[in-house]
């Protein structure tokens, strides 16, 4: 199947480890020309996490994307989590597909129980209602039972799991290797693959291999 043109993404980031992964997703998605438009939701927990782990308090919320890729991020639209009126809370406004990266075990077990109280777990409600296209980064360890048991609710609902667990087979040699690679298998999902995606052939990354 071809890649897709003029696509819309959702991406939601909630208060999981790893907002590293937000921000690459965001870079790649805002440099890719096949995507015409991102809105951008950040949980409460999330924001702090971009506090904690990336070293960005929160102020304007509108200026985060900027301050994430420290350049103008002209793609990226914020939408206020507390706005279950926003576009993206109605199956009539033509998303193409949502990644929630990462994914806390609260917002799954939200997405996994039809809970649509905040702009995140509804806009992903809809995804699933409408047969579109939405990948859970789900992170934490280990898993409770009941963290296992809603990823294979959401799954059988639709939803990718696609656990934040980085791959050691391209030969990574650093940190951003990692993220990038496991970022490029994320947006692969969505039709979006990324020319530096490193692709097994059946023999080793050559030593040069970035990520
Ligand atoms: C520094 C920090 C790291 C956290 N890491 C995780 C994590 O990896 N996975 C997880 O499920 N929750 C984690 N949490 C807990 C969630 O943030 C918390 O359950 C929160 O209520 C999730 O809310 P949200 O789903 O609305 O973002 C972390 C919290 C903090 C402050």
């Amino acid at each position: 199947m071809p890649d897709a043109q003029n696509q819309i993404v959702t991406v939601a980031v909630t208060g999981a480890s790893g907002a590293i992964l937000a921000q690459k997703a965001l870079a790649l998605l805002e440099a890719d020309v096949r995507v015409a438009r991102i809105h951008l939701v950040v949980t409460e927990a999330g924001q702090r996490l971009f506090a904690e782990e990336l070293g960005l308090s929160s102020g304007d919320l509108r200026q985060l994307p900027d301050r994430l890729l420290n350049r103008p991020a002209a793609k990226i639209e914020v939408l206020p989590n507390k706005d279950v009126g926003a576009s993206i809370a109605s199956g009539s406004y033509a998303v193409d597909s949502m990644l929630v990266i990462p994914c806390s075990m609260g917002t799954l077990a939200a997405i996994a129980s039809g809970v649509s109280d905040d702009l995140v777990s509804r806009a992903a409600d809809v995804m699933l209602k409408e047969g579109r296209k939405l990948v859970l980064c789900v992170r934490d360890t280990p898993f409770s039972r009941i963290h296992l048991e809603n990823m294979l609710r959401a799954q059988e609902a639709g939803a990718v799991i696609m656990p934040a667990v980085p791959s050691f087979y391209h030969q990574p040699r650093t940190i951003d290797d990692l993220i990038t690679q496991y970022v490029c298998r994320v947006l692969a999902q969505i039709r979006l693959a990324q020319e530096q995606m490193y692709r097994w052939t059946g023999h080793p990354a050559p030593k040069e291999a970035k990520a």
